[in-house]
């Protein structure tokens, strides 16, 4: 089967600034793909070029198997778009704006009015249907943001950062709705600079960085790509210097440090055996409390891979 989006070989530049560099890309139909990378890697300029909305120097995108393009409309109507800006009328209420972007796709009256209740009530908006975006939370904004962009039923959804500025309560429901529109069969890209959403929610992910593909795969193949392995911590009021010795010559140990009454021990990718430490600890007589094991993180992976935290 064709994959939902096939972008090859795509060179974007704004001006002098390369903003896309030889940039591929393929989503394939029913997952939620995640594009991960730091402010300014080119995220929101490879959705733009998808959508045949901004040119580009050379390079292919396909979209179902057709070639995109500004005026391929029978694509564009199966395309939904929920873009980085909320971007709504503010003299219209949160129905109106709905009903209106859904009428881009969907002209007749009737049809639209299953379709605008079904995206007010996906997105929770029941009570505040009447209000104009002015009277709205940022939350909420984001919410109708999204309603806009889904309420014609597309089967491919473009996400472009849409938890940025909302909070906890309100970002959890979008990341469940998003697995709500995967399940009813929608394709999606999701692209964002928070590591733990992508994780949450995507079945694949690409790092990207400086308008290239750094890395692909699920979460856990980008895991292992690293030389990095699990981070363990153990609270302990005090520890030898011949005992943390023996702990950091352990083949698989990369650094062990004692501070603030924790033992923390960054470990090389690969099995490895918490009980190892245990057993020195419990054979030097060391008392500890609290322990835990952290697998590595994608900041990790993004930090290896680059130079530089994921975080900005
Ligand atoms: N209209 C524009 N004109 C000039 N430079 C731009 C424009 N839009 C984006 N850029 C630059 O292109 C790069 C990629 O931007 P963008 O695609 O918005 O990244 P992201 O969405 O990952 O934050 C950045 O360096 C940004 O400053
Ligand atoms: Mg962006």
């Amino acid at each position: 089967m064709q994959d939902a989006i096939s972008v090859r070989n795509l060179v974007k530049r704004y001006g002098a600034m390369l903003a896309l560099d030889h940039f591929d890309l393929s989503v394939r139909r029913g997952e939620i793909f995640g594009l991960l990378g730091p402010n300014g890697s080119g995220k929101t300029t490879a959705i733009n070029c998808i959508l045949a909305l901004l040119s580009y120097e050379s390079g292919k995108v396909a979209v179902f198997g057709r070639p995109m393009s500004p005026t391929a409309y029978d694509i564009k109507r199966r395309i939904g778009v929920v873009p980085q800006n909320v971007a709504v009328f503010n003299e219209l209420t949160v129905r109106e704006n709905i009903d209106y972007f859904c009428s881009l796709y969907v002209p007749k009256r009737k049809e639209r009015k299953q379709l605008v209740d079904d995206a007010i009530a996906f997105v929770d908006l029941e009570e505040f249907s009447g209000y104009r975006p002015g009277k709205l939370s940022g939350g909420l904004l984001r919410r109708l943001n999204i309603a806009c962009g889904i309420a014609h039923r597309p089967a491919l959804i473009l996400f472009d950062e849409p938890t940025v500025a909302v909070d906890p309560q309100s970002r959890n429901a979008i990341l469940e709705g998003i697995r709500h529109l995967r399940d009813a069969g929608a394709t999606i890209l999701y692209t964002s600079h928070y590591m733990e959403e992508v994780e949450q929610i995507c079945t694949r992910i690409m790092i990207m960085d400086h308008g290239r593909q750094i890395a692909q795969g699920s979460a856990a193949r980008l895991k292992d790509m690293i030389d990095m392995g699990e981070r363990i911590t153990i609270g302990t009021l005090d520890i030898d210097e011949a005992t943390l010795s023996r702990i950091q010559a352990l083949p698989f140990v990369a650094q062990a440090d004692f501070d603030c009454k924790e033992l923390k021990v960054t470990c090389r990718h690969g099995d490895h055996n918490l009980a190892d430490v245990l057993d020195i600890l419990h054979s030097s007589g060391t008392d500890f409390g609290h322990l835990s094991s952290q697998p590595p993180t994608l900041n990790d992976v993004f930090l290896e891979l680059t130079g530089k935290a994921l975080r900005d």
